[in-house]
């Protein structure tokens, strides 16, 4: 970066992950952000990204240095009954914030973010996959995202452009929504230890399926040091490198309960496929830029639960 302080744009501030990135550039960057909600902040601009216009408005207000598009859907059992809205929330947007980019100025650096689910489902072999793994997506989402990394591609190629390719694993923290599977359990085991819950019973989905966790707090330190170090044309995996069973985040989860919990199987949160393994090799983005996850698992999955316990 050298000494010119970073202007950094984030689209999709108010979400899970643009708060987190927003408190951790606090003394590293010049911050705005977009959101599709006017929160009457001076810094965050109410912009639909399905408007063209709209962006290039925006960054000619900012004339950011940096562009984090966080803004997108993120929720992969959903993007079975949403299949549309997936690809207007995560390709049209991006296609128009690229655009937006090249007609305004070429030399912003933009981190798109992809997802693991861009890989799908690979062979049960691999130990983990690395940025080279074919992608194989088994999900409206996987394929949404697979549709933005190749957008990085186009744009990178063709015109130059300035951008880097992020694909999270499964990333998780205080200030996540519902309907992900540390949310939803800690939601169920806070209810049961406030009494809301009088049968004492979890519903759950499948607890076979391997996934990666990182805390959010550490993924988005990962997103700034790539923007300050990525390579344009590059993607690069954010991970731990290392898979847990969902059983054994359950049992971790069950373990901070006072009370004794009934567990019941509920179909509806099961999914049309889901992929039985997902874990990554972060051995380019720690080759690139040293980043490594520095939280404890067990940490992280404590202060959700708190989280949970001290709102339901
Ligand atoms: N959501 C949820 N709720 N998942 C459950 C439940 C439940 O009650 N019970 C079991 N699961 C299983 C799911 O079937 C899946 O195999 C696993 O837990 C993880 O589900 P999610 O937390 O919903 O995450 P995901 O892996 O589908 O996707 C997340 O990670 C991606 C990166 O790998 C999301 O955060 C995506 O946005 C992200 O890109």
């Amino acid at each position: 970066m050298g000494n010119e302080m970073m202007r950094a744009l984030i689209t999709g501030i108010n979400g899970f992950v643009g708060k987190h990135l927003e408190i951790f550039l606090k003394d590293k960057a010049d911050v705005y952000g977009t959101s599709r909600v006017d929160r009457g902040v001076n810094h965050i601009f109410e912009v639909d990204l399905l408007s063209e216009a709209k962006i290039i408005d925006v960054l000619k207000k900012v004339k950011p240095t940096h562009i984090f598009h966080l803004a997108g859907l993120s929720n992969v059992k959903d993007s079975w009954r949403h299949k549309a809205e997936f690809f207007k929330g995560n390709v049209i947007s991006t296609v128009n914030l690229l655009e937006a980019v090249r007609k305004t100025d070429t030399t912003i650096k933009v981190i798109t973010i992809g997802s693991s689910e861009e890989y799908g489902r690979v062979s049960g072999k691999l130990d983990k996959v690395t940025e080279k793994t074919e992608i194989n997506p088994i999900s409206p989402y996987g394929i949404s995202k697979c549709s933005v990394s190749m957008l990085m591609k186009l744009y990178t190629n063709s015109y130059g452009m300035n951008i880097i390719h992020v694909r999270p694993f499964n990333h998780i923290g205080p200030g996540q929504n519902l309907g992900f599977v540390t949310t939803d359990f800690a939601y169920q085991i806070a209810q049961i230890n406030r009494g809301i819950s009088k049968d004492k019973t979890m519903r759950i989905g499948n607890l076979q399926s391997i996934r990666d966790f990182t805390d959010v707090r550490d993924i988005v330190e990962a997103y700034y040091d790539l923007a300050c170090y990525g390579e344009p044309g590059e993607i690069y995996n954010v991970c731990r490198g290392k898979g847990i069973c969902i059983q054994e985040i359950l049992d971790i989860l069950i373990g901070f309960s006072k009370e004794k919990i009934n567990l019941v199987v509920e179909p509806g949160r099961m999914r049309a496929s889901d992929i039985p393994k997902l874990v990554g090799d972060a051995d380019k983005i720690f080759k690139s830029t040293g980043w490594i996850p520095k939280r404890k698992l067990e940490d992280t999955l404590k202060d959700i639960y708190v989280e949970w316990l001290t709102s339901v």
